[in-house]
């Protein structure tokens, strides 16, 4: 059985992540006896540059195809001032990507890696025995789709709709109660129930899917108190499942927490393939963004894309032992002091993509 990997290595630093993983890919494919066809599409602002459409209707048909996507970053400088701003990288390809593509699901872990702890902006005896936090973010609805949108005709107000349903709300629930299951079986579900409708709806539906999941400890958490207790005591949290727009927020901060903002990954799942079968479609890509400033010089760091990796081989193609082998490769790696310019202390040598690719590549084998 062959799979098909969509690759869209987007703008930015995006093709030499992407490309440093797909070696990665291939090489654990090879050490697994797992048959990959990769296939590249253009996205971003270089599919705007080449087509007039950040996201050209090919890419999203092989996509469709495919049974997992690979994607770099898109946008940059180049492209903030398109218009309409409808065809800008952000919101013409990554919005419509999610949306078309059904991926509701977005998981973005928070670890913190012990060899980088000192990179946090936290103290450290409150990150002290290491921080795991999962943020699990509702993805296709919310604010950022919901309709009415947009600017009255005299340009003097503007309207965004948050909107969400029973259904949306019940099977992003369970994804952050199967996952909490995983791990530590603490789900903490924020809103902002004291103020807004939707949030209240959202905490109904929470408790009512809490009940198939006894073994998990359900709370509720306003999303103010969250981002304040993030930075109070991040310790006490195992999963946080929250809407679109919260979870934006919340893991920016959450990512930051553990000083490894450019190491994270993240996984965007749509629904299992069939009731009986465990592996999802679904897109990886890494939670930083293109770093334009660094683009083509060779200097950035994989980690992160080859961590989404990781999560593909086990979300998408069920092959859990490749996903660890990559991350137990990567943790060697950062223990044997191999460090990027980003993740570098002051005055550390630090090495340039290809080099920690190729470090990777030989704790793989
Ligand atoms: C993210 C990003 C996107 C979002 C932007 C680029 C549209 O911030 O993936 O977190 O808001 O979802
Ligand atoms: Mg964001």
């Amino acid at each position: 059985m062959s799979f098909h990997i969509a690759v869209l290595a987007g703008d930015g630093i995006g093709p030499e992540i992407v490309h440093a993983t797909v070696e990665v890919m291939r090489a654990t494919a090879g050490r697994f006896g797992i048959d990959l066809r990769f296939q590249e599409a253009l996205i971003g602002g270089a599919a705007y540059d080449a087509t007039g459409h950040p996201l050209p209707a090919e890419t999203l048909a092989l996509c469709r195809q495919s049974d997992a996507v690979l994607l770099g970053a898109v946008g940059g400088p180049k492209w903030d001032q398109v218009q309409p701003p409808s065809l800008r990288p952000e919101a013409g390809a990554l919005l419509p990507l999610r949306k078309e593509l059904g991926l509701f699901a977005n998981l973005r872990p928070a670890r913190l890696f012990p060899t980088l702890s000192s990179a946090s902006s936290l103290r450290l005896d409150l990150i002290e025995g290491g921080l795991d936090i999962l943020v699990v973010r509702e993805l296709t609805g919310g604010i950022y789709f919901g309709q009415p949108k947009g600017r009255s005709p005299d340009g003097q107000s503007a309207v965004d709709t948050c909107v969400y349903t029973r259904a949306e709300i019940e099977r992003i629930a369970r994804v952050g109660f199967e996952a909490a299951r995983q791990r530590n079986r603490r789900l903490c579900s924020v809103d902002k129930a004291n103020v807004l409708e939707t949030s209240r709806l959202w905490r109904e539906v929470v408790t009512e899917v809490a009940q198939s999941y006894p073994d998990v400890e359900l709370s509720h958490m306003l999303v103010d108190n969250c981002a304040m207790q993030l930075v109070r005591n991040p310790r006490q949290f195992d999963v946080i499942l929250t809407e679109n727009m919260f979870g934006d927020i919340l893991s920016d901060e959450a990512a930051m927490l553990t000083g490894s903002l450019g190491m994270l990954p993240s996984a965007s799942l749509g629904t299992a393939r069939s009731t009986n079968e465990r592996t999802t479609f679904g897109l990886y890509e890494p939670v930083h963004g293109s770093a334009p400033d660094i683009a083509g010089q060779g200097i950035a760091n994989p980690i992160a894309t080859i961590l989404s990796a990781a999560l593909l081989f086990r979300y998408s193609l069920g092959q859990a032992q490749a996903a660890e082998a990559i991350e137990t490769a990567v943790a060697r790696v950062l223990e044997a002091g191999y460090r990027t310019a980003d993740i570098a202390a002051p005055g550390e040598p630090a090495i340039g993509t290809q080099d920690m690719t190729r470090a990777v590549l030989e704790r793989l084998l």
